[in-house]
């Protein structure tokens, strides 16, 4: 097997995720160098990484960079993601950037690896909520066209970030000792609350916050369909980490909540965990830490026709970002694209 050299930029959350499953999953990575804003040592699972501020010099001899920056004009995918790729590197980038860049493939895996053969250096990661949530849409839709799809998703602060986690433990700590801690991170303080507000409002569907466009569009662009239905509602919870979603979904003809536990059953990168008599659903905690898509409470809807109700849980740091960073770079390499 080959060895690449490989750029990991930004060590966050998400890139020192990357780091430890590079190496957990003995990814064929003869060098892994980190980039950040400033040079600093950074240990990870035990190992001393130097981290060095990013340039586009930097990218020189990589052969395939994760970038796990932030977004916008001075995140690291806007400053440098095009320019590696005009020096030979792949780029797969976590952020929003460029997902629906026509030039850039949206890509899970186990959904559409197809759409890596057109990519031209550059491939994006959808967004962790879309991940999760197409994961388990993908392998119903296509046993049974989906007609229209409504969630509703409780959104863990580490999908925000390292400052996001480290506000809400201190929040939490200050209400119980009996103050009134300032948002800082947040409009409003998210230690026992929650914010019906991912990101800002978007011209493009009046009165939804971005987060809400992300998981429509996204979902159209990776599933190949421009025109389906989808109305999303994201709302950031107190929990640390693991992102949850209600999902109900309108079929063009009926498929029995029997039918739909036998095809995610069969489906990769899910688990069904669905015994309700048993209280076994399930949850962030039970998620957390893990690789897979969960599925539970799958039922039928009885307000209206072919229609499913289920709650889907995942890590949104592994499934959500990280992993599916590195599985995006193990499919590249198995098609030989890269
Ligand atoms: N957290 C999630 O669940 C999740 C899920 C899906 C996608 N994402 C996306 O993944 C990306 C990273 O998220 P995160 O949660 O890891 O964020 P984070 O914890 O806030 O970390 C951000 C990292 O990016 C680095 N950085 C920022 N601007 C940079 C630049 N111009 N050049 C080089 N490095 C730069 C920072 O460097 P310094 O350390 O030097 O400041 C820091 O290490 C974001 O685009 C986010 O939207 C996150």
């Amino acid at each position: 097997m080959e060895n690449y050299r490989v750029g990991v930029i930004g060590v966050g959350l998400v890139g020192t995720e990357i780091i430890k499953l590079l190496r957990g999953r003995n990814f064929p990575a003869q060098e892994i160098k980190v980039l950040a804003r400033s040079a600093r040592d950074e240990e990870i699972a035990g190992k001393i990484y130097k981290v060095e501020p990013a340039s586009i010099e930097s990218f020189d001899g990589i052969d395939i960079a994760f970038f796990a920056g932030t977004e916008g004009a001075k995140g690291a995918s806007q400053l440098y993601g095009w320019a590696a790729v005009e020096r030979g590197t792949t780029v797969i980038d976590n952020g929003d950037d460029y997902r629906m860049d026509p030039r850039v493939p949206l890509v899970i895996p186990e959904v559409n690896p197809h759409h890596l053969r057109m990519h031209q250096g550059f491939v994006s990661n959808p967004n962790c909520s879309t991940i999760q949530m197409v994961l388990v849409l993908a392998p119903l839709h296509r046993e049974v066209k989906i007609k229209r799809v409504v969630v509703s998703t409780y959104q863990a602060v580490s999908g925000t970030g390292r400052a996001a986690v480290g506000e809400l433990e201190r929040q939490a700590r200050n209400v119980l000792d009996g103050g009134e801690p300032k948002p800082d991170v947040y409009p409003h303080r998210i230690a026992f609350n929650l914010i019906p507000q991912i990101g800002n409002l978007k011209d493009e569907m009046p009165g939804y916050y971005s987060e809400e466009v992300k998981m429509v569009r996204e979902t159209r662009k990776i599933l190949d369909e421009p025109d389906l239905a989808i109305s999303a509602t994201c709302v950031r919870v107190p929990v640390f980490n693991g992102h949850s979603e209600s999902i109900n979904i309108q079929f063009e003809r009926k498929l029995t909540a029997d039918e739909a536990r036998q095809i995610l059953q069969e489906a990769e990168g899910v688990e069904v965990v669905d015994d309700p008599s048993a209280s076994r659903y399930p949850t962030p905690l039970y998620a957390s830490g893990k690789d897979m898509v969960y599925v539970g409470r799958i039922r039928e809807d009885p307000s209206t026709e072919n229609c499913l109700d289920l709650f889907v849980v995942s890590d949104n740091i592994r499934k959500g970002a990280a992993l599916n960073a590195v599985q995006i770079a193990e499919k590249m390499i198995e098609m030989e694209l890269v």
